[in-house]
């Protein structure tokens, strides 16, 4: 075979994969599930389980938005999303509209994101003088809904991607969400890191958003040949029985690289072991998520990336 039918074959095999795949819709919620993915321990898969989620649920025919949050833009990264236009720094101080700031993912007809630009890093700082600045994005996401919902373009789901802290731009995330999303490396000290997390959600709960719960955690870069991975999977399993998506992501190389192509796993390598843990947690996400709930009617998503 030469080297060009080898890539060819290459090629079918992974749309085959994918095509297999999206031939399974997941069950749309009967209302739009807002998702913040929050853990304020930096590094612990928060980027990469809300860009992958996101792009497993589009495949599956939702209608998803991703907000990038974070400064650092990671989320875009992954997404092929430009940073250098409007973003979420004119939507939290300058009062843009969700519907000015937001791209579509190339490859993914029911995928959008909401970029992290470059003056984002500045946003905590320009915000701190402003009135009700809790709650600037749960504002901004309720007129955008209600457009998308009047124009009969309902979303399915919006996740909100965190920094690794506590402080304003997560806030007005848990103010905005009503479901948290918590991923655990499985490590010393993971469990002490989510004390603080739970902590700060009461005191947001009390008094910004009483609708805000963890409705969901994600254990990631699964090792399952050590103990101590095994031993905080039990322990998050004993504190979180309900919460706890007991399908680990493994860790995994592809899962690891497909940003630097600017791509999430599950088109840079559909039938990699990170890929297809995501694609069930999707899954999960979604069937958890219908209580009489109908099946989407929409088509699909095609990956065209
Ligand atoms: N399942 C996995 N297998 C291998 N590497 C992974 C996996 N999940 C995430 N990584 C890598 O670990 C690093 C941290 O992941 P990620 O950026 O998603 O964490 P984060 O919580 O968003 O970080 P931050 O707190 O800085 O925003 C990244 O380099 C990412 O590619
Ligand atoms: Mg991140």
């Amino acid at each position: 075979m030469s080297n060009e039918e080898a890539n060819v074959s290459r090629e079918t095999k992974r749309s085959v994969i994918g095509t297999r795949r999206l031939k399974e819709p997941m069950p749309a919620p009967i209302t739009t599930r807002l998702f913040t993915v929050a853990n304020q321990k930096g590094g612990v898969g928060k980027t990469t389980s809300t860009v992958n989620i996101a792009a497993a649920l589009a495949m599956g025919g939702l209608k998803v938005l991703v907000i990038d949050l974070d400064p650092q833009g990671n989320a875009c990264t992954a997404l092929g999303v430009d940073r250098d236009g409007e973003g979420m720094y004119e939507l939290l101080v300058e009062e843009r509209p969700l519907a000015a700031i937001v791209h579509k993912v190339a490859g993914f007809p029911h995928l959008e994101c909401a970029p992290a630009n470059q003056e984002l890093a500045n946003a905590e700082i320009s915000m701190v003088n402003m009135v009700a600045r809790e709650s600037i994005l749960k504002f901004a996401l309720n007129d955008y809904l209600k457009e998308r919902e009047a124009a009969g373009d309902r979303l399915d789901y919006v996740i909100i991607d965190c920094p690794p802290s506590l402080g304003l731009l997560t806030i007005n995330a848990l103010t905005a969400a009503r479901e948290v999303l918590v991923p655990i490396q499985c490590e010393y000290y993971s469990l002490e890191g989510i004390s603080l997390l739970v902590s700060t959600l009461a005191k947001v709960q009390r008094a910004l958003n009483s609708a805000v719960h963890i409705s969901t955690i994600l254990l990631t870069m699964f090792d399952s040949r050590t103990r101590l991975a095994n031993d905080v999977a039990n322990d998050v399993r004993a504190h979180f029985p309900k919460e706890l998506i007991d399908i680990p992501i493994p860790r995994a190389v592809r899962v690891s690289e497909a940003p630097s192509f600017r791509q999430t796993v599950m088109t840079y390598d559909a039938s990699s072991p990170g890929a297809i843990a995501y694609m069930q947690v999707a899954r999960e996400i979604a069937l958890r998520g219908t209580h009489n709930t109908t099946q989407t009617t929409q088509e699909p998503g095609a990956i065209t990336a």
